[in-house]
């Protein structure tokens, strides 16, 4: 069970062969996946070959091998995590009951939107990175960018094959919108906002890999806690590769701003107009860049009091991010405190039902955890000897949901006059000319072992390789 299939046309370990009618069904749904991926995946590279990893058992020890592969040619493929023996609901009305095999006819409707959100957002960011090759600042990210693209293909994967096994017909017709919707599409757009802005440059996709696909593992560490066992599996095992794409945006910030430390020392200056003459982007570029990013990802977590969030809490569907760390699983006369504006200026805390407050608690989890890269990111800033700190706003800073939605707010979350933050965003926030500078860096680079200017090398590479390697081999 522990081994992958890759025999048979679908690598899978779910037994694909033994419900033909399914087996039919993906098998018809597959050659559709490769025409996305030819026309809306990574531009230019479908013939190259890249240096991939490529998921070889759901164990979270040794479950990987690597080797060149043609993208189009990569075995994506439905990987479910381990089933525990007598695994019982976790949290909710139903603790302690076994999980579902099936969907129960009462919560379709809910599980296959919550699916169908989950799935969009996967082939949504293959088709917002999808020019990013072209600027590629060396082999290695270009290497790192593929293998995030690719397992994002492997995620719809995870969410198509829930819809084929569980959700019959409706479920099917959903799996050729997930390829029908488009990232930027004036017709048929991807579901969520943020899903729908291209990732134009090197420095948003990092923010992205960093913040966005946290706040995707924040979600499936909410789903694999859910009662429907299948859902709950594939979330598990997504997680295991979702955790590479954060390393991702960790490491590529850190090298930037190792890169931006080496070029202060060398002008002898922190002026961030001297740092960027000097080609490299300055720490207060790097700080509206995390504002910006960092706020958008807090609006994917929804609005902090949720009677849809208690529904699914209560019904089984989502609990919260590591559920078994929490005493009481069914959270019924608990509150939890939210600050909202007061509408005098001020700031009143709430107490929210706790069922209510799921989004919140999620939230919460998410912002915790966003804290880890500042700290590596600030003691590099400050063993370089400067006083510069990196820092995340506060979570009521640009929100554009939720109680704090079009509230001015400083980073530091104090409410201030409307003008006052009129006036000081363009401190706070990417401008035009902040774009226009970043972008006049994305110079590609493909040289094995050379570095665009703007971002340090790597420290080590990949699979025990040099970082010099040649990742990814043109033809
Ligand atoms: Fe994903
Ligand atoms: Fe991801």
């Amino acid at each position: 069970m522990a081994t992958l299939n890759y025999q048979e046309l679908i690598p899978n370990n779910v037994d694909l062969g033994g419900n033909r009618q399914l087996q039919r069904a993906l098998e018809h749904w597959q050659p559709r996946f490769i025409s996305w991926w030819k026309e809306l995946g990574p531009e230019r590279y479908q013939g190259a070959d890249v240096y991939l990893r490529t998921a070889t058992s759901v164990d979270i020890k040794g479950w990987a091998t690597y080797g060149y592969v043609k993208m189009p040619e990569y075995r994506w493929g439905i990987f479910l995590a381990e089933q525990e023996p007598d695994r019982r609901i976790g949290f909710g009305d139903f603790y302690g009951q076994p999980v579902w095999q099936q969907v129960p006819a009462d919560f379709r409707s809910v599980l296959r939107r919550l699916i169908v959100t989950q799935g969009d957002t996967e082939p949504a960011s293959v088709e917002q990175q999808r020019l990013l090759g072209l600027t590629a600042p060396s082999l290695y990210d270009l290497r790192n960018l593929f293998q995030v693209n690719v397992e994002e293909g492997r995620h719809l994967w995870a969410m198509v094959y829930l819809l084929h096994a569980h959700f019959g017909r409706d479920g099917r017709e959903e799996a050729e919108e997930l390829l029908a919707r488009h990232s930027g599409d004036a017709d048929k757009p991807r579901i969520l906002g943020t899903f729908n802005e291209p990732i134009s440059d090197w420095l948003s996709f990092f923010m992205f890999t960093y913040f966005t696909d946290r706040d995707g593992k924040y979600q499936l560490k909410s789903l694999a806690e859910s009662a429907f066992d299948p859902l709950a599996r594939s979330c598990r095992f997504m997680l295991t590769e979702e955790a590479y794409h954060m390393h991702v945006g960790e490491n590529g910030i850190g090298r930037i701003v190792r890169r931006t430390l080496e070029v202060m020392k060398e002008i002898g200056s922190e002026d961030p107009d001297a740092v960027r003459r000097a080609g490299a982007i300055d720490l207060a570029t790097i700080q509206r860049y995390v504002n910006f990013w960092f706020s958008s990802s807090l609006d994917l977590f929804g609005s902090e009091q949720s009677s849809n969030a208690a529904t699914s809490f209560a019904n089984g569907i989502k609990g919260r991010p590591d559920e078994a760390t929490f005493d009481d699983h069914l959270a019924i006369d608990k509150v939890w405190e939210i600050d909202a504006p007061d509408g005098a200026g001020g700031i009143r805390l709430d107490a929210v039902p706790l069922r209510n407050a799921m989004n919140e608690v999620t939230r919460r989890a998410f912002i915790a955890d966003c804290e880890t890269g500042f700290v590596r990111w600030n003691r590099l800033i400050e063993k370089a000897g400067y006083q510069a700190r990196l820092s995340l706003p506060s979570g009521r800073f640009r929100r554009a949901i939720g109680v704090w939605a079009n509230q001015p707010v400083a980073p530091d979350g104090a409410i201030i006059p409307r003008e006052a933050w009129e006036a000081r965003k363009a401190g706070w926030l990417p401008s035009e000319a902040d774009g226009a500078f970043i972008r006049s860096l994305m110079r590609q680079v493909v040289e094995p072992g050379k570095v665009a200017g703007w971002i340090a090398p790597p420290g080590r590479g990949v699979d025990h390789l040099p970082a010099d390697y040649e990742y990814v081999k043109f033809h």
